[in-house]
């Protein structure tokens, strides 16, 4: 664990006081109940903050940030604290506060004619789909965290997941915003429109910034009728290549209604077993890849017959060596469960490298090809794990280290593996980050990459909007002190 000093002095900073007397003792928590809010999801890192403010609505979040300002402290937002790259951990235990939209929950509006919601930016992603479903609607951002994200995270974050290759990223699904500015302003852009070409649509600004240029405090979405019938099936394949095979098919015979296309190495059953010992086998967990594909929709097509006349000719065409049809919600269940249950399985294997990259989807088979042979060339008892979201051409190319090394011999690992994988991956002329963030983690990797005019530009954006350089600094790019 890499461990930040988190002893600010805590109550006994006045500073804490001064928070108290201006917001109330109710929305700031300061001591021991900081620490949860300052640890990222695996464990690795431990941050530190003066304080968590937790207001409760877009008034309590303009009076934090008022009361902040004051007191020259800088403002790092927090949703459900499970993005994968620091963004919302402090780093600057002494000069920051954490300011967490996990009381704002409240739903607004949900308008089932205009297919559209207003929520508050701290409803959990599986609430929103749950109050969507409870309709008939769907709200299809869908990710493994979807019981602890919140959907001002989503879209601070432009999260992706698995359905971005029939409904998109965040970014796609959001009409309007409301967002509490550094200089306690309200932009207020909640749209239910679905059309409205006025200019420039300064809501995309914040959709992606990590929380750097203001604090989103409410959200509007789309939604779409619910699917009548979803078709899940798991897939062993002779080689990873025959994904991109099979995806290219898939998208030709299944149209528009295919909603996931994921691939997995046989290693994800060992990990999500690891993670839920009760979880049953669908298959042979024995073959070279495994792709787990969905299809959805609603009406005259039949889902069902889709799927399976599209595996069988998979089948005959030597693209699949075996594959199981979900009969029902329970088992569709435990196939996602497998591809789900692989995350948690790498957390509790320790420290590890992880990725998120993404390449032309045409060169994706190749890219993980190389990328891990040229990391287990180069680094003795290492693992490496690839899997993602085949259409979008997104791998998470993790590397599981040599845990008898030792803590410094893992950390040595971990960065050689993100070197050699980052080589790779430039001579493939592929993005670092495809659908994680940059946060503080890939922070040095992006600036590196980043041209003067693309620089030249966010920096004015920031300098614009944030002239105190109030909000998350840090994240995404450097800026030196003289700057803040
Ligand atoms: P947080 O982690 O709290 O914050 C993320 C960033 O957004 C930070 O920079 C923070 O400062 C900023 N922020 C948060 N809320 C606000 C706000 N209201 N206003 C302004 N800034 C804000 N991601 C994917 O894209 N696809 C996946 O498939 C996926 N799968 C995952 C699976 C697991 C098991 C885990 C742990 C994570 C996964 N993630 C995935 C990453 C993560 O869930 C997403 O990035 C998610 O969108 C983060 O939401 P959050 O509410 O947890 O945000
Ligand atoms: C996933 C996360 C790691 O796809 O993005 O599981
Ligand atoms: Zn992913």
């Amino acid at each position: 664990m890499i461990a930040h000093d988190t002893t600010t002095g805590a109550d006994a900073d006045p500073r804490v006081a001064q928070l108290v007397h201006a917001l109330g003792a109710d929305v700031v928590q300061s001591g021991a109940a900081v620490a949860p809010y300052c640890r990222d999801w695996h464990g690795d890192v431990q941050g530190g903050a003066v304080a968590v403010l937790r207001p409760r609505d877009t008034a309590g979040v303009q009076a934090c940030v008022r009361a902040a300002v004051a007191l020259d402290l800088a403002i790092v937002p927090q949703g459900g604290n499970t993005g994968l790259v620091l963004g919302a951990i402090p780093d600057a235990p002494g000069a920051q506060v954490v300011l967490s939209l996990d009381r704002m929950t409240r739903i607004r509006d949900l308008d089932p004619d205009n297919f559209s919601a207003v929520v508050e930016a701290g409803v959990v992603l599986q609430s929103l789909r749950d109050a969507a479903a409870a309709q008939g609607l769907a709200f299809p951002l869908s990710l493994g965290a979807q019981g602890s994200c919140r959907i001002g995270g989503n879209v601070s974050t432009n999260a992706g997941g698995v359905n971005v290759l029939r409904h998109g990223m965040t970014r796609e699904l959001v009409l309007g915003l409301e967002v509490v500015l550094p200089d306690g302003q309200v932009f207020d852009g909640l749209s239910k429109l679905r059309k409205d070409n006025r200019g420039i649509d300064l809501k995309q600004l914040f959709i992606g910034a990590e929380g750097t240029l203001g604090i989103i405090t409410a959200v509007s979405v789309k939604l779409l009728p619910a699917p009548d019938r979803v078709a899940t099936a798991l897939v062993a394949l002779p080689r990873l290549e025959d994904a991109i095979g099979l995806y290219r098919r898939a998208r030709r015979e299944c149209c528009d209604l295919m909603s996931a296309f994921e691939f997995m190495p046989p290693l994800a059953f060992t990990l999500a077993r690891e993670a839920m010992p009760d979880l049953a086998l669908p298959m042979d967990p024995t073959h070279p890849a495994y792709a787990l594909i969905e299809i959805a929709g609603s009406g005259l097509v039949d889902i069902d017959d889709l799927m399976t006349r599209f595996l069988e000719g998979a089948f005959q065409d030597g693209l699949a060596l075996d594959g199981v049809i979900a009969q029902s919600q329970a088992q569709a269940a435990s196939l996602w469960a497998v591809r789900e249950g692989m995350n948690m399985g790498q957390a509790q294997r320790g420290r590890h490298f992880r990725s998120d990259v993404s390449v032309p989807l045409s060169r994706l088979a190749r890219f993980v090809a190389e990328a891990e042979a040229a990391i287990t060339a180069q680094l003795s008892g290492v693992v490496c794990v690839s899997y993602g979201h085949v259409g979008d051409g997104n791998v998470h190319l993790n590397v599981l280290p040599d845990q008898a090394l030792g803590p410094k011999g893992v950390d040595a690992q971990i960065l050689a593996a993100k070197k050699i994988l980052n080589t790779v991956l430039d001579r493939y002329e592929g993005s670092i980050s495809a659908e994680h963030g940059i946060g503080r983690l890939k922070r040095e990797d992006f600036e590196a990459r980043l041209p003067g005019t693309q620089r030249a530009l966010l920096t004015a954006i920031k300098g614009a909007l944030d002239p105190g350089r109030v909000m998350n600094p840090g994240c995404q790019l450097t800026l030196s002190g003289a700057e803040r």
